[in-house]
């Protein structure tokens, strides 16, 4: 086994955390020019199993991934993905991509394999060059995915941990346990089912890690208010360093509004007064916090630290700059477009399977467009975000936006499958790993961006990571005291 530096942890608060973006827009190259600057570069955690061997088809051009895997404590293993997986020439024109086996719960060992290694890869290489911390992000929900790839975020050293998309209590406790080299376990929810689902453990020395301690990552939940801010702060499995804050014009991911949801003209459900979290609540609990959803200007950013925030976390910023994992094409015309004046975003209340709001930048070409969302033929290729459900005594994984027939053969509804969306296929192909599908049909894209989308034509076409943090901290008051 090589050794692992440890991640430092007494760096200073970041005033600037760069939100996580799966999947692999926020990917190790933009987590390490963030971090270069000293504030938080954060990778994505999700879907890092199909990104490590997709990039490896691809001909792992600049060998970054090869690089990593050298460093990989477990060399049989990496040799073994290698040989699976690494095209040197790249893929022909027309050859789909080799996928990750589909985990089920009785069996997982693949996917999880190269889940540690793929979150392994993504903070060694976001950690290259520098000493400053690195954090990684995963969501909660995704609960047949997240514990490997958290362990090999860990494995390679990771600062912080980041999750939201659920209420992430278990992973406190689960960080803990990884850092003493113990089996770490979350409980699978299974819709409809009389008792508990069943228990989810990766343990490190079945997966080859047996003995080995770690340095434990600091933990910041991503929530909407400040009771749930509480609640966790009280009854999570361990503990907790800090939050993140998350209002509903932040890209991604919304939590849904608070009580009897209502809908505007558009069909976007409505946020209110109850859904803005108290800070002075947040202020007693005594740890930092940092304030996310249109915070990417010095006056946004200078109320939050007013506010007694830490600082911010961006995301559309970020994900829009000349760092970011999202394909140059793609980038471009969403640039092009918002300096036109002609995008728009929408809280899509049915798009993603998770049954959450999603925010769609309705971008020409993308599965925005109703008629190539309707022209897609439904695959369930990748199914991380598939749903436990029990049928008749058995548990199975389902996702509303897998073919109907399948979904309702499992149980599901068939309104449950209405405007459902393959986030997993479509966010790939985001980041340039768009699979061939049958009939040479290739995955389309679906931009996902804060409602601060109207911010970018603020910034010259090719701005970077540096630039954004650059004179965000030049416009705030005692901001250079964080770095
Ligand atoms: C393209 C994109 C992808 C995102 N993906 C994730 C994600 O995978 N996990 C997550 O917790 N948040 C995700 N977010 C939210 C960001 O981490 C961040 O909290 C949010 O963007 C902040 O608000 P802003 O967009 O107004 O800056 C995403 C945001 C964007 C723009």
């Amino acid at each position: 086994m090589t050794n692992v530096p440890p991640s430092p942890t007494t760096a200073p608060l970041p005033r600037i955390i760069q939100g996580g973006m799966g999947v692999a827009i926020s990917d190790w190259g933009l987590a390490q020019a963030v971090s270069r600057t000293g504030q938080l570069g954060v990778v994505s955690g999700t879907g890092i199993d199909n990104v490590l061997v997709r990039r490896l088809q691809d001909g792992d051009p600049g060998g970054h991934v090869r690089r990593a895997l050298a460093h990989y404590p477990d060399q049989d293993a990496a040799a073994a993905a290698l040989k699976t997986y690494f095209l040197p020439e790249g893929r022909a024109p027309e050859q789909p991509y080799k996928r990750v086996p589909l985990p089920s719960i009785a069996n997982h060992r693949t996917a999880w394999n190269l889940a540690v290694m793929g979150g392994f890869v993504e903070v060694w290489l976001a950690r290259e060059g520098h000493d400053n911390p690195v954090g990684v992000n995963l969501l909660t929900k995704l609960q047949m995915h997240t514990l490997p790839s958290l362990y090999g975020a860990v494995l390679a050293g990771v600062d912080t941990v980041i999750m939201g998309a659920g209420i992430p209590r278990e992973i406190p406790g689960v960080l803990d346990n990884f850092a003493r080299g113990l089996p770490g376990s979350v409980r699978l929810d299974v819709k409809g089912a009389e008792g508990s689902g069943p228990l989810l453990t990766f343990d490190p020395a079945e997966y080859g890690f047996g003995g080995v301690t770690l340095a434990r990552p600091k933990f910041y939940p991503i929530v909407t208010s400040h009771v749930l801010a509480g609640v966790l702060a009280r009854k999570a499995s361990g503990s907790i360093e800090g939050f993140i804050i998350e209002g509903p014009t932040a890209g991604g991911h919304n939590a849904p509004p608070r009580g009897q949801v209502t809908y505007d003209e558009l069909g976007q459900p409505v946020y209110g007064e109850r859904d803005v979290a108290d800070l002075g609540e947040m202020r007693k609990l005594g740890l930092p916090f940092w304030l996310a959803g249109s915070y990417g200007s010095p006056e946004a950013m200078q109320s939050a630290l007013d506010q007694g925030a830490a600082g911010v976390q961006l995301g559309t910023l970020f994900a829009f700059c000349a760092d970011s994992g999202m394909r140059d094409e793609l980038r471009t015309r969403v640039q092009r477009r918002a300096h036109e004046d002609r995008l728009t975003v929408f809280t899509d209340p049915l798009a993603s399977p998770t049954g959450f709001p999603f925010k769609v930048a309705q971008l020409p070409g993308t599965l925005a467009e109703e008629e190539l969302y309707q022209a897609r033929t439904r695959i369930c290729d990748i199914g991380y975000l598939r749903e436990a459900a029990e049928v008749e005594g058995k548990v199975v994984l389902r996702c509303p936006a897998e073919p109907v027939d399948a979904f309702l053969s499992k149980g599901g509804k068939l309104e449950s499958t209405v405007g459902r969306k393959c986030l997993c296929n479509a966010l790939m192909a985001d980041a340039g790993y768009a699979q061939i599908q049958k009939g040479g049909l290739m995955e389309l894209p679906l931009v996902t961006s804060g409602d601060s989308i109207a911010d970018v034509p603020k910034w010259p076409e090719g701005y970077s990571a540096a630039d954004v943090i650059e004179t965000l901290l030049a416009g705030v008051r005692g901001a250079a005291l964080s770095v």
